[in-house]
């Protein structure tokens, strides 16, 4: 039986060979993003559990004494929202442990909710500037929408559509990462090659583009290895090649793959279902 399975970085599992050098590639990028993730949601977070008001890294309103709370509140949940997070990718893990998946799933998405309605006070309070406050309020809004779908789909039994949801949804949640990422990068620039830059200009950069260029990311992630595999998949079994979307665009509904998965051991395969062959 040819196994119709794509990996998350979208290749068929059908050669041996092609397969694992695949799937180590995976693994490689997998490890960095669980690293940085496990990296930056210690590093923020622990000011924060320990309640050590002077190490706060951003300026405090004066006028709001529940500006630091909000921080706080804000920081400790998404923190582990962003430590779950790549496990929740790994297939072994939602396969073998599908119990685990789903309570670390539930976990993930109070920590979401926590986590925004929090970060609209940090937002609000926030000293850092409109376009930065803008940012962030856009950012709140796409994290509760993406995990509104990511949990509608997966209670109408829409594996594929959830995965695709929560690949959006952990792409705004990752941003914690991108941002402090292009902030460092931003400030070491700013330093050597652009002095007339304030710490403003960097920071607002920084957010929006942690916002914009992860959205990107992850929407040229789910078309080139998610959809355009399995309209690919659907040619070749004679489809001529029409635009309306089949079941694998619908994932979920007719033909949906059951939630299996064990022929990829690696993190995250994305199944297409009507693809078996
Ligand atoms: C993706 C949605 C998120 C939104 C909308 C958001 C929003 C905010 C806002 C508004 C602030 C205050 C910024 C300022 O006043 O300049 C802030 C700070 C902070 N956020 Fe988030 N955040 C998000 C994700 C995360 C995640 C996943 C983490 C986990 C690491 C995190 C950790 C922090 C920390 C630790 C601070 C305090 C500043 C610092 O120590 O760098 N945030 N966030």
């Amino acid at each position: 039986m040819t196994t119709a399975y794509y990996s998350f970085v979208g290749e068929t599992m059908t050669s041996t060979m092609t397969g694992s050098k695949r799937r180590r590639r995976w693994w490689a990028l997998w490890i960095l993003l669980a690293a940085s993730a496990i990296g930056i949601a210690v590093y923020s977070a622990e000011p924060y559990l320990v309640g050590d008001v002077e190490r706060n890294r951003i300026p405090l309103n004066d006028l709001f004494a529940s500006h630091y709370v909000s921080i706080a509140v804000h920081a400790i949940p998404s923190s582990l929202a962003l430590l779950i997070g790549p496990f929740q990718f790994v297939t072994w893990i939602r396969v073998r442990h599908p119990k685990a998946h789903r309570i670390s799933g539930q976990v993930y998405m109070v920590s979401i909710v926590l986590g925004s309605i929090a970060a609209l006070f940090a937002a609000t309070y926030s000293v850092s500037g409109f376009s930065v406050q803008v940012a962030f309020y856009i950012l709140t809004a796409a994290w509760l929408y993406t995990l509104y779908q990511a949990y509608t789909t997966i209670r109408r039994g829409e594996v594929q559509l959830h995965r695709v949801w929560m690949i959006r949804n952990y792409a705004l949640t990752f941003a914690a990462v991108s941002l402090r990422i292009y902030l460092m990068t931003g400030l070491a620039l700013q330093e050597s090659f652009f002095p007339s830059l304030s710490f403003d200009d960097v920071y607002h950069a920084s957010a929006w583009a942690s916002l914009v260029v992860n959205v990107l990311i992850a929407e040229y992630f789910i078309v080139q290895r998610v959809l355009k595999p399995s309209a690919g998949r659907r040619r070749t079994k004679g489809n001529t090649g029409r635009t309306v979307p089949g079941p694998a665009a619908r994932p979920g509904r007719e033909g949906a793959e059951p939630e299996t998965g064990s022929e990829v051991e690696g993190p995250a395969p994305i199944s297409v279902p009507g693809a078996r062959a």
